[in-house]
């Protein structure tokens, strides 16, 4: 194990001043970080597959993101959105029209995902003033509580912050390695659809505002829904008058080789959440929408202090002309990375499942593969094992048994194919282990 005398301190230090709440997974203190690297302030150098729970599409400081932020930081940093006018903010708004899959985007900024998610569902509220909101088992929408209500796990996230926020109902999300048996992907999305089909008999379709999903679940454990669930999900909304509320916040700009996750599926959803990667690691975040859903809210009641601050925008302005040219690249890394895990689940009983699309990638550690009893502990070991030899990674999931990779667009497929190999010796030792 490395020495680390200064991360020890400052730890003790940590721990007597922050609250008992913020919980922070490695007990180093970083010094430096540079594309997929970290440094920590004892001298160790660590492969960053942790991506700032997927920020980092483009690494670590991409230059020329820092450049533009530096550039910004000369003329004015904050001005206030509702007192000022300021190009960076139109700026953005104009690049989110121009990639998000529908045709008459209008956008609204925040910082945080979370903030994208509260406002999405105001939005959805006031455009069709009906209270309810369908959001999903397994789901993760932030930690406001709001938020929390609609977040489909209860542990961690919920514990002792109850009473939730009314009027939210969830249905289970299509998990084709934990549906029932005998249903193969088009069934699994039949059940899932079915159950929403459920709520409406319970609190009336009419009541529904919006269906919030995330188009791949990111806490959830990198979880890709059947082909059909999407379009199902598109036709009740239309149904309905309900508002499609499309989180991208873990799987969108880039993450899973389109720029977003829901074009995989060839559906136009009424209202994006974008955060996470969107800033390249400044804090920014947006709600993109159909121009006459984003209308509909009354002058004044959206936005915050810093919501669309400049920096964050010059910051997401660059960093998606940056995704759009590494996506082929991306795209490339994904499949190969996918083909390795999926030879890795192969060779290990104890991956029970390898999936993911792009460079949003996990493997689901079992027990045994025909129970699938979920390897919790084992897979906290195997992060362990891996940090102790030099790789961060996440662990998500509704069981907390998987694995998640969250590489950045542009790593060098060596360095992924190195990171690989101490994740496939970290599998082994603790399998050795058992
Ligand atoms: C899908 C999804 N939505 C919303 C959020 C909340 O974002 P934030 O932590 O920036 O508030 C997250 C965070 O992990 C997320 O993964």
């Amino acid at each position: 194990m490395a020495t680390r005398t200064k991360s020890e301190r400052l730890k003790a230090e940590r721990d007597a001043v922050l609250g008992r709440g913020v919980r922070t997974l490695n007990d180093f203190f970083v010094a430096h970080a540079e594309g997929h690297t970290i440094r920590d302030v004892d001298g160790n150098e660590y492969v960053d597959l942790t991506g700032g729970i997927g920020v980092h599409a483009t690494g670590h400081r991409p230059e020329s993101v820092v450049r533009a932020v530096k550039k910004q930081a000369d003329k004015y940093l904050h001005l206030c959105a509702m007192v000022f006018n300021y190009e960076p903010y139109v700026e953005l708004a104009k690049v989110l029209r121009d990639i998000v899959p529908l045709p008459d985007g209008k956008s609204a900024l925040f910082n945080s995902g979370s903030e994208a998610v509260e406002n999405a569902v105001k939005t959805a509220r006031a455009f069709t003033k009906r209270p309810g909101v369908i959001a999903f088992h397994n789901s993760f929408h932030g930690r406001t509580l709001l938020c929390l209500s609609l977040t489909g796990k209860y542990n961690p996230y919920k514990v002792g912050y109850e009473p939730f926020v009314p009027h939210v109902y969830h249905a289970p999300f299509p998990y084709h390695y934990r549906c029932p048996p005998g249903h193969d992907e088009d069934g699994c999305a039949d059940l899932a659809l079915a159950a929403i089909e459920g709520i409406f008999h319970v609190h009336s379709a009419d009541r529904i505002a919006a269906i919030l999903a995330e188009p791949v679940q990111g806490e959830g454990g990198f979880i890709v829904p059947p082909r059909g669930f999407f379009p199902g999900l598109r036709k009740l909304c239309d149904e309905h008058g309900i508002v499609l509320i499309d989180d991208e916040v873990q799987a969108g700009i880039g993450r899973t080789g389109k720029m977003f996750a829901i074009e995989h599926f060839g559906v136009q959803p009424d209202l994006v959440c974008t955060a996470k990667a969107l800033g390249g690691g400044l804090p920014i975040s947006g709600l993109t929408g159909r121009a006459a859903v984003m209308d509909a809210c009354v002058p004044g009641s959206i936005g915050g202090t810093y919501g669309g601050h400049p920096l964050g925008c010059v910051a997401a302005i660059e960093n998606v002309r940056l995704i759009q040219k590494a996506l082929p690249a991306g795209v490339r890394l994904g499949d190969r990375i996918g083909k390795r895990l999926a030879e890795i689940q192969r060779d290990h009983p104890i991956v029970g499942d390898a999936r993911g699309l792009g460079c949003m990638r996990a493997i689901e550690l079992v027990k045994d593969r025909k129970s699938k009893a979920p390897a919790k502990d084992e897979t906290k070991a195997v992060q362990r094992e891996a940090r102790d030899r030099g790789l961060l990674l996440l662990t998500a999931g509704w069981h907390d048994n998987v694995i998640r990779l969250l590489p950045p667009l542009t790593m060098p497929v060596e360095a992924a194919d190195k990171a690989l190999d101490v994740l496939e010796a970290s599998i082994a030792a603790v399998e050795k282990r058992r």
